[in-house]
């Protein structure tokens, strides 16, 4: 008989069917929660999606008609693994004067982007700072190159760069330090001025690098962006994407990485997917580079946007006055609320998540952001007001107001004779 070498044993358990990346991604607590939000009767505010009205619908219907017309072998046919030329100079020249085509690669969305500098930069061990609360997809990336993540927190103006220097005094050596540096998802926060110069000092002081992960700066319709990482310090490695500026469909983002770690990235990408979609990348040169017809489009995102963002928060004002506490988003695509001390005071915002689908609205508990112990963003939801119009928004933060006035439910006791 032969002896099967997996075979369990009692001091070795078996092996799972599946390796040890996908064990330490974990699922996705927003996509778990986007299945229940899904219901047709529930209002959802915990979606990140785009507004689906706002996709340059016309525009990608010229640019696919005019490419296949005037260049279809360039559109079906393989490519460079960087991406194709045009595209990247153009993504290298919005980022700046300082920036090289050849710093530019094309990416499958920025969330690859992400996947690559990971699996690029990363040795088992190695530490690579996370906010705290983090975009879970950034975790899990980094979770899947058995980085060994540290949280350091953040608050209104992003990441407490004060906290990350004293744990760097006290021996932390961190590879990367990951910030989404404008309207964070699921904050809303953008860093601020003078913590980025603090982070850039601090990144060529220690060596490590930041990796600023931005694809919602284009989205502020208040305020001016303060100074771009990138342009503090070389050791920033910039992520981009198309997704939040025209349509997330075509899964074409980027990564501007100096000339150190480029070619590494482009090595990695290659064994990954070859290239990302010529065809994708073609249509998106179009629409970027038509500027005129790009920043009307613009334009027309940002005040959509910042009226829902409004209109939402003119509506939790209404029917549930101070029960939640929030700052009014400058830019992007969240709100970032905490329930008020009083309110609903027994219970977690994932314990009231339950209510509010039996309600007819979701939202994203904060936890689910948690970067370190859960506890810390149990009170915080995250509300999501780019997809709805004015009615849903209205309707839904009605909805919430009955869950967030009911009375506490005080949590039964267990009682001993
Ligand atoms: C902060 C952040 N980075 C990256 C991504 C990934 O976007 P994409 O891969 O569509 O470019 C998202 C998506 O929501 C995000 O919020």
């Amino acid at each position: 008989m032969v002896k099967s070498t997996s075979a369990p044993t009692a001091d070795r358990p078996p092996r799972p069917p599946i390796g040890g990346g996908a064990h330490r991604i974990g699922s996705s607590a927003i996509r778990d929660l986007l299945a229940l939000a899904a219901q047709p009767e529930v209002i959802s505010l915990a979606g990140g999606l785009p507004d689906a009205a706002s996709f340059p619908v016309a525009a990608v219907a010229d640019a696919t008609a005019e490419l296949l017309a005037t260049d279809p072998a360039s559109a079906l046919q393989y490519g460079p693994t960087e991406g194709i030329e045009e595209l990247r100079s153009l993504v290298a020249a919005h980022a700046g004067a300082t920036r090289t085509a050849t710093e530019a690669i094309i990416t499958t969305g920025s969330q690859q982007a992400l996947d690559l500098v990971a699996r690029t930069l990363l040795d088992p061990g190695d530490v690579a700072v996370v906010t705290d609360p983090a975009y879970v997809g950034a975790l899990q990336a980094l979770r899947a190159s058995a980085a060994r993540l540290v949280p350091i927190a953040s608050d209104e103006h992003g990441l407490r760069v004060d906290l990350l220097a004293d744990a760097l005094a006290s021996g932390l050596r961190p590879r990367l330090v990951h910030v989404v540096s404008s309207f964070d998802n699921p904050t809303g926060a953008t860093l601020s001025g003078d913590r980025r110069v603090a982070l850039a000092e601090l990144a060529e002081e220690h060596g490590f690098w930041i990796v600023d992960d931005d694809p919602y700066g284009a989205l502020r319709w208040h305020g001016v962006e303060p100074e771009p990482l990138r342009s503090l310090t070389d050791r920033t490695i910039s992520l981009g994407s198309t997704s939040k500026v025209l349509c997330p469909g075509l899964r074409v983002g980027w990564v501007l990485a100096p000339a150190a770690v480029a070619p590494s990235i482009a090595v990695v990408k290659q064994a990954t997917d070859l290239h990302t979609s010529t065809f994708a990348q073609h249509l998106a040169l179009r629409l970027l580079a038509d500027r005129a017809t790009l920043d009307a489009h613009l334009d027309a995102l940002r005040a959509t946007y910042r009226q829902r963002a409004t209109a939402l928060i003119a509506a939790l004002d209404r029917h549930a006055p101070g029960a939640l506490v929030h700052r009014p988003p400058s830019g992007g695509m969240f709100l970032w609320a905490r329930l008020g001390d009083d309110v609903r005071s027994e219970a977690t915002a994932d314990q009231l998540l339950a209510e509010a689908l039996d309600t007819g609205v979701a939202f994203v508990p904060g936890s689910a952001f948690a970067a370190g112990p859960a506890r810390r963003h149990e009170r915080h939801l995250r509300l999501s007001f780019a997809s709805l119009p004015d009615a849903d928004l209205d309707l839904a933060a009605r909805r919430l107001a009955t869950v967030l006035s009911r009375r506490p439910r005080h949590r039964a006791r267990h009682r001993t004779a």
